[in-house]
């Protein structure tokens, strides 16, 4: 087996968590802007045989980027929800793209992806492998709260994940899930929920706990501590 790897990149969401001035996955970090970060890892890998960035109707940002003139990157029209902006993703890479290809799909908004996790989820790639996604276990306790704002018990964080992106999966497959999860309004936050729904069993594969995604302003301060750190040890 011999497939290749594409990348799609949902980038059309507005960021209002953040509540920032331009999209969060435009902010600056570490002398980039987030996606730039997000996008480097897979444009250093030569396995990747194409991305699909997939931007937000009225995206004025992304033409001022200079990554946004590499040959590899393709683009496509986002959706209301992140699944929808995934399915238009994949959708564009339909007639390039062979149905057992992987795809691996990742945040624009997480910029701390390591070049050493993502060598570990595409090395999994082999056969018998049936996709899956960088995830790592919950080192916190859990607790559950009632309505008062008091905890109502502490749950066994036994087994429990984060899950991360990239998420990588067979392209029919992950198509066919997704195209699913619209026709029934499933409301699916990541692919191997998705994939899950139709009866897979996406793999956990370790990953850094630092492979964060930006939500609100205290993850950008971590982020440029993280690449910080990277850059320090010669690790870009
Ligand atoms: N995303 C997308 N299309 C959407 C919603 C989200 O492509 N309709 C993308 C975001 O741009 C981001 C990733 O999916 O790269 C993860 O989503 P999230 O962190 O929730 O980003 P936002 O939806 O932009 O933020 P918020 O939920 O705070 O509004
Ligand atoms: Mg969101």
């Amino acid at each position: 087996m011999n497939s290749r790897f594409w990348v799609v990149v949902p980038a059309a969401g507005v960021g209002s968590r953040m509540a920032s001035r331009i999209p969060k996955q435009y902010l600056p970090l570490a002398g980039r802007t987030v996606i730039e970060w997000s996008l480097a890892p897979f444009l250093a890998e030569p396995s990747v045989a194409g991305i699909v960035v997939v931007l937000g109707q009225a995206d004025t940002h992304w033409p001022q980027l200079a990554v946004s003139r590499d040959a590899r990157i393709v683009l496509a029209p986002g959706g209301q929800e992140r699944m929808y902006s995934v399915l238009s993703g994949l959708i564009r890479l339909e007639d390039t793209a062979e149905s057992g290809d992987w795809v691996l799909v990742h945040d624009a908004a997480r910029p701390c992806l390591h070049r050493t996790d993502l060598e570990r989820l595409l090395a999994s790639a082999a056969p018998g492998f049936a996709g899956g996604l960088l995830a790592a276990p919950v080192v916190d306790t859990l607790k559950r709260a009632d309505d008062e704002g008091c905890v109502r018990d502490t749950l066994s964080r036994t087994g429990i994940w984060r899950a991360f992106t990239p998420q990588m999966f067979p392209y029919a497959e992950l198509r066919d899930a997704l195209e699913r999860a619209v026709d029934e309004q499933w409301t699916v936050t990541d692919e191997a929920s998705a994939m899950e729904q139709v009866g897979g069993r996406p793999h956990l594969v370790p990953g850094r706990a630092d492979n964060i995604k930006i939500t609100s302003p205290a993850d950008l301060v971590m982020a440029e501590a993280i690449h910080r750190s990277w850059a320090q040890r010669g690790e870009h």
